[in-house]
């Protein structure tokens, strides 16, 4: 029986959290490389809070996803198949392959995979876009500086995870905030942060206030919303603000904006959105960084893996916004 090749489609763009009608499942026939090409098998899928943004007719800071085309995923897998002098059969690799089991590719964008330094999955996570986002937002966009007080949302996740160990290791007192005692738990045993805030419990302000009495000085948002409300109004003077994502307002049809943003004018405080991908020259820099950290000790992985195929990605992506993970949400494809 030939090969075929498992795909996951855009059948609907969805109002609110996505739903199984959404997707459509598609079964064709395996890839071949043409001229320059070669062909992945896709051994794992990056589950993103970014894919519902992806979703969305309107503009962005990449096009929609279109109906009817392969769902957009970062992955990582095994070269099989090969046209590219640059790709070799075996060859690991790291490319945007879509939610399919092969993919075809040209090479661009695609970053073969040192496996002295790292497990494959370390680049989805910490050696990945995670761990480039949690650099660059942290020590660039923050402007972020030994001794500061840090505060990190999503603080049990992907990216916040790897930003609440970064502000440790230069030096900052760091508080995170995370959903339960559990995740809570992690962020300072786990992860190493000063200090910990439930947000499902009541009067996080007040607590906040208790924890950093001279004010925040960097607040690395993932999440936006009531939190980072919350966050505004304890700001210390001068304090940046690096607004990496909105994981709240996700599936919402009407986006909640900050209330409190006068408080930016009181604390004469900046507010600043960033995309990792602006920082493209300087991967390889943050990389050597941010693997030197992992190989010493100083910067521990979490991953949630899940096993499955590619036909449970999307009950796999809902995972991302019931809190289901810790750490990097991975689908792990079997077979
Ligand atoms: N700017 C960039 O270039 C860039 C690049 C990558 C990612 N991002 C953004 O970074 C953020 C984190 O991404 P990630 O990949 O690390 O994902 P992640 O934090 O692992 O995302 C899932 C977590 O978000 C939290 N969450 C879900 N719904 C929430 C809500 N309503 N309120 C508060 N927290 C909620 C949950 O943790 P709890 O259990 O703690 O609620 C959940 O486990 C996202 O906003 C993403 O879009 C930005």
């Amino acid at each position: 029986m030939p090969q075929t090749n498992r795909q996951v489609r855009l059948a609907v763009r969805p109002s609110g959290l996505p739903r199984l009608a959404d997707w459509q499942f598609t079964n064709e026939a395996m890839p071949a490389p043409g001229p320059g090409e070669f062909v992945t098998k896709v051994s794992h899928l990056s589950i993103d809070p970014a894919m519902r943004g992806w979703m969305n007719a309107g503009a962005s800071y990449v096009p929609p996803v279109d109906i009817g085309a392969v769902m957009r995923a970062g992955g990582i897998g095994r070269v099989t198949a090969s046209h590219n002098d640059g790709f070799a059969v075996g060859d690991y690799v790291y490319g945007t392959f879509g939610v399919q089991e092969y993919a075809v590719s040209d090479g661009r964008g695609v970053l073969k995979l040192d496996l002295s330094l790292a497990e494959p999955t370390a680049y989805l996570g910490v050696l990945g876009m995670t761990g480039l986002t949690a650099y660059f937002g942290l020590l660039d966009t923050g402007r972020l500086k030994e001794g500061d007080t840090v505060v990190v949302s999503g603080a049990a996740g992907a990216v916040g995870s790897v930003a609440g160990q970064i502000a440790k290791i230069k030096g900052c007192r760091v508080i995170g905030i995370a959903g339960g005692q559990e995740k809570c738990r992690l962020v300072t045993e786990e992860f190493g942060l000063d200090a910990a805030i439930d947000y499902r419990l009541p009067h996080l302000r007040r607590t906040l206030r208790e924890l950093a009495p001279g004010g925040v000085d960097v607040y690395f948002d993932n999440v936006g919303g009531e939190i980072l409300d919350d966050v505004l109004t304890c700001l210390a003077r001068g304090a940046r603000i690096a607004i990496c994502g909105a994981i709240s307002q996700y599936n919402e049809t009407q986006v909640r904006g900050p209330a409190n943003y006068m408080m930016l004018l009181v604390a004469q405080a900046s507010m600043t959105g960033f995309l990792v991908f602006d920082f493209a020259s300087r991967y390889p820099e943050a990389m050597a960084e941010l693997a030197g950290w992992y190989r010493a000790g100083r910067l521990v992985s979490r991953e949630t893996l899940v096993t499955g195929s590619v036909e449970d990605f999307p009950e796999t992506l809902l995972k991302l916004f019931e809190g289901a993970n810790t750490g990097k949400l991975i689908l792990a494809l079997d077979g």
